[in-house]
């Protein structure tokens, strides 16, 4: 579904100096598969979103969608930005079904269908305030919802739950398992929590410091549903070991 073949990204910055934010990296994802994404900050993981949304042309390499080369933002895609990026002037239940009515794919079932998935991420009877009047982590959730609205192809999320208190967060994070369980896109979910990519991914990729390469890959052998009970089973920790030790090995030997 996804793939990077020996992709780069250098930046040149306004005074002119280059940054090499990533490098060489080969990546395919397939459909229907939740691919985490892990590395220090400044790794260059919002980075190689931007490349597969299309948002930004890699320097090297290429970036494929279903064998097509990536060189624009595509329907079948959806973004989750780090920070939330909602219309102010539009109140939820706009921002939510914005991409869709902008596509011209808004259908009659297309404002019950954002109220419905409003309603899972508990916001129910804010339909109609402004993203001004929502706290951070709700406005989050909002762009979240226009995200999965879309029913796209390819979801990438670059930590979504990132402003979100811990039980905001698991309880989408199961929210989002079962969407995805219902739906099976092909998902890319960046992430500083270990224990959040072992939960809910089928591969993890680690990222080495910058320029981002990648560093190792760790398959995760939980069955599914998932769910937190399994944060204390051998495999869970086998994996949450193997990442951690990999991001402070590859940290050691930057500092070095
Ligand atoms: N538009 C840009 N112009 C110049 N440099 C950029 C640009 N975008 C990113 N960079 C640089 O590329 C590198 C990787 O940035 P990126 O945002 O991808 O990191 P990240 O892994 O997402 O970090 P974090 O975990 O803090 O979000 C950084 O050194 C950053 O300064
Ligand atoms: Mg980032």
């Amino acid at each position: 579904m996804i793939g990077l073949a020996h992709t780069g990204k250098t930046f040149r910055g306004r005074d002119g100096a280059e940054v090499e934010a990533l490098r060489d990296v080969s990546l395919s994802v397939a459909d229907g598969e939740f691919v985490a994404i892990v590395g220090a900050s400044g790794c260059g993981k919002s980075t190689l979103l931007r490349l597969v949304a299309g948002l930004v042309p890699a320097s090297t390499g290429t970036v494929t969608l279903q064998g097509q080369a990536v060189t624009a933002p595509r329907e079948d895609t959806a973004m989750v930005f780090q920070a939330p990026t909602l219309l102010p002037w539009a109140d939820v239940l706009r921002n939510v079904t914005f991409p869709l009515r902008l596509m011209g794919k808004a259908g009659s079932d297309t404002e019950d269908r954002a109220r419905a998935l409003l309603a899972t991420a508990g916001l129910k009877g804010f339909e109609t305030k402004l993203p001004s009047e929502l706290s951070g982590g709700m406005q989050q959730r909002v762009a979240i919802c226009r995200a999965l609205l879309q029913n796209p192809r390819v979801l990438l999320m670059d930590e979504p739950f990132g402003a979100l208190d811990a039980l905001t967060r698991e309880e989408m994070s199961l929210e989002l398992l079962r969407l995805w369980g219902e739906r099976r896109m092909a998902v890319i979910f960046v992430t500083h929590s270990i224990p959040e990519a072992v939960l809910l991914a089928d591969r993890v990729v680690v990222m080495s410091p910058r320029p981002g390469r990648i560093a190792d890959i760790v398959e995760v052998g939980l069955p599914r549903p998932r769910s937190f009970d399994q944060e204390g089973s051998d495999e869970f920790q086998r994996c949450a070991r193997r990442i951690r030790d990999r991001i402070f090995g590859e940290r050691r030997a930057a500092a070095a």
